[in-house]
């Protein structure tokens, strides 16, 4: 059923990782690494992976990590040292770990994420590579270690590629590094590697699911627990490791109002794991969006994984703390994670406090779908994200791409094959596309696009009133959508504002100041009652975030000021409107 490996031409060959990594057996490998900066790209034709070992007296190397500068991993490179700022280009990691070989133990090299592509070697030997800047990948090094020191190498090279995901243009800050945790894990020889336990599409007690092995022992008996139900299922996995799960159980449902968590354990001869899971269901009946079978209105925001006040890329708890209590403290039941698989600590502590989650790959606007690497790309993205957070029951919607157009070559055949792949790897989320081609003509707005016929939702992306000006009254917008069966979601509007921009003298421009994003917010707020099955909305964006595409040197200087809040944590006027707006949603419930 799954595979352990995905190889071929020009595509990464790292494996993908492990499912529930924090609770395996791990060292952590993370804490300061040496790095040398290879801007001109030579690492690689001077073998940076090979340790010099001068032979003779006029030997030289005019490279070494010896003396070299560290930093820390997880985080990105460019908040740690001010000349790596804005830098794009390769940065060399070095660590080095003590090892033993074990028996009946085997052992992987873990990353968490690397942005954007990652070449792994250690002791001198190249252990393979792996691309996208936002999801999980591992080695296999059981053989490969030696007792004693052993020597990771990784060239981390964030520049972007013509056929990457994203490709060239995107309005966030391309934050390169090693960006989240760097693990050794230990299993048995055949361990749990990944398994599948949600409630079948539709069902409030029925799980269905699966468990895969990985190892010689494929065929095992297999106990799943939990405890707190008195509930235990007992199966058998086939000759290739795998098996499926079928019972139920008289679940209390998880939901934004109580983030039910069970204690799931799952044990087979040679190993166990344990996880915190969930049990909902979610799912779209004509034009609602049903959360265990109550129609829902989805009260969200978008999020960057950006620490505001650290001006750096978001990784630890502490991170993901910071941003979801400020969603939660807006009146959020959902968080939207731009454009990209956000790390671990944000999913698990959204699930924790009662926050739905909105998941989404980085095929981001001008995408090559025509490069005949993207649909394989974007397949091994979707199998990673789906991979790590599969059992996550906070995760409510898998979107696949975000203002693509479908006038580009390729880009229709390309995301209708990958929305059919997301169903089938999983049948019981929610699967949509982001997109802005609406037409808006006389204050009417025609919704048309291919793409809404293979998803679950409407999902609107809209700046009336800031990149296009409103053309009547927002109570009079008109709306012809050709999708009428289906739940409607603005999942982007809002504008620009410096915080501290206040009260501009009449004669001068008003846009940038807290007055007019206000304003807009309130005019979007009376257009959507005139949105047919609006079923939920969700503003670009929470905090003010650093983009360098935002060259206003007064109001912008690098950052997209379409925070709620600013990069100080100083709320906008505008919060204070979409506070009410939610407020006013919760009482209507
Ligand atoms: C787009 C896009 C966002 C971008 C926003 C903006 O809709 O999806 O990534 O930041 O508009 O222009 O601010």
């Amino acid at each position: 059923m799954i595979l352990l490996t995905v190889i071929s031409a020009g595509i990464a060959n790292a494996q993908r990782a492990m499912v529930n990594v924090d609770s395996r057996n791990s060292a952590s490998l993370n804490g300061r690494w040496k790095i040398m900066l290879d801007q001109g790209n030579i690492g690689d034709w001077k073998k940076i992976w090979i340790e010099p070992k001068p032979q003779k007296k006029t030997d030289f190397f005019e490279y070494s990590f010896d003396g070299a500068p560290e930093l820390n991993v997880p985080g990105d490179f460019n908040s740690q040292l001010c000349e790596l700022a804005f830098y794009e280009g390769a940065v060399w990691y070095k660590k080095t770990v003590t090892l033993f070989k074990k028996k009946n133990t085997r052992q992987f090299l873990y990353f968490g994420a690397v942005n954007y592509s990652a070449d792994v070697y250690l002791n001198e030997e190249k252990l393979g590579s792996h691309e996208g800047g936002f999801t999980p990948f591992q080695f296999e090094i059981t053989d490969k270690i030696k007792d004693g020191d052993n020597t990771i190498i990784v060239k981390v090279d964030n520049r972007r590629l013509e056929n990457g995901i994203p490709g060239y243009g995107y309005d966030w800050l391309n934050y390169g590094g090693i960006t989240r945790d760097v693990k050794i894990i230990e299993t048995q020889r055949t361990y749990i590697q990944d398994y599948f336990i949600q409630l079948k599409k539709g069902s409030l007690n029925n799980v269905q699911g699966w468990i895969q092995l990985n190892g010689e022992k494929s065929s095992q008996k297999i106990t799943v627990r939990i405890p707190e139900l008195n509930t235990v299922y007992r199966t058998k996995t086939n000759s290739s490791g795998y098996a499926e799960l079928e019972f139920s159980s008289q679940f209390k449902l998880w939901s934004p109002e109580s983030p039910k968590l069970y204690r799931v354990i799952v044990e087979t001869e040679t190993d166990s794991i344990a996880d915190e899971i969930g049990f909902r269901s979610i799912e779209t009946i004509g034009n609602e969006i049903l959360l265990n079978k109550k129609s829902i209105f989805i009260k969200a925001v978008n999020i960057h994984e950006e620490n505001p006040m650290k001006k750096s890329r978001a990784f630890s708890l502490d991170d993901a703390k910071l941003l979801l209590n400020s969603a939660k403290e807006l009146g959020c039941n959902m968080v939207r994670l731009a454009h990209y698989p956000h790390n671990e600590n944000m999913i698990r502590e959204a699930e924790k406090m009662g926050l739905m989650v909105w998941s989404e790959l980085p095929v981001y606007q001008h995408i090559k779908f025509d490069d005949n690497l993207v649909p394989q790309k974007m397949d091994l993205m979707l199998q990673e994200m789906i991979g790590r957070d599969r059992n996550r029951c906070a995760v409510v919607v898998w979107s696949l791409s975000n203002e693509t157009y479908s006038g580009t070559p390729n880009r229709d055949k390309a995301l209708i094959g990958l929305t059919k792949k997301c169903r089938e790897i999983d049948p019981a989320r929610l699967v949509t596309h982001v997109i802005n081609t609406q037409g808006y003509t006389n204050n009417s707005f025609n919704v048309w696009d291919p793409l809404y016929n293979y998803s679950d939702l409407i999902a609107i992306n809209e700046y009336i009133g800031w990149y296009i000006p409103w053309q009547g009254k927002p109570s009079e917008v008109k709306w012809k959508i050709d999708f009428s069966n289906k739940p409607v979601f603005i999942s982007e509007f809002g504008a620009e504002a410096l915080y501290g921009t206040r009260n501009v003298p009449a004669d001068q421009a008003s846009y940038w100041s807290e007055e007019y994003q206000e304003q807009i917010y309130k005019n979007q707020i009376e257009m959507f009652n005139t949105i047919p099955n609006l079923r939920g909305v969700c503003p670009w964006i929470l905090y003010d975030y650093r983009s360098l595409g935002r060259m206003h040197p007064v109001y912008q200087k690098g950052y997209n000021r379409k925070g709620l809040i600013s990069e100080n944590d100083e709320k906008k006027k505008a919060w204070h409107v979409m506070n009410d707006y939610f407020k006013e949603k919760e009482n209507e419930k």
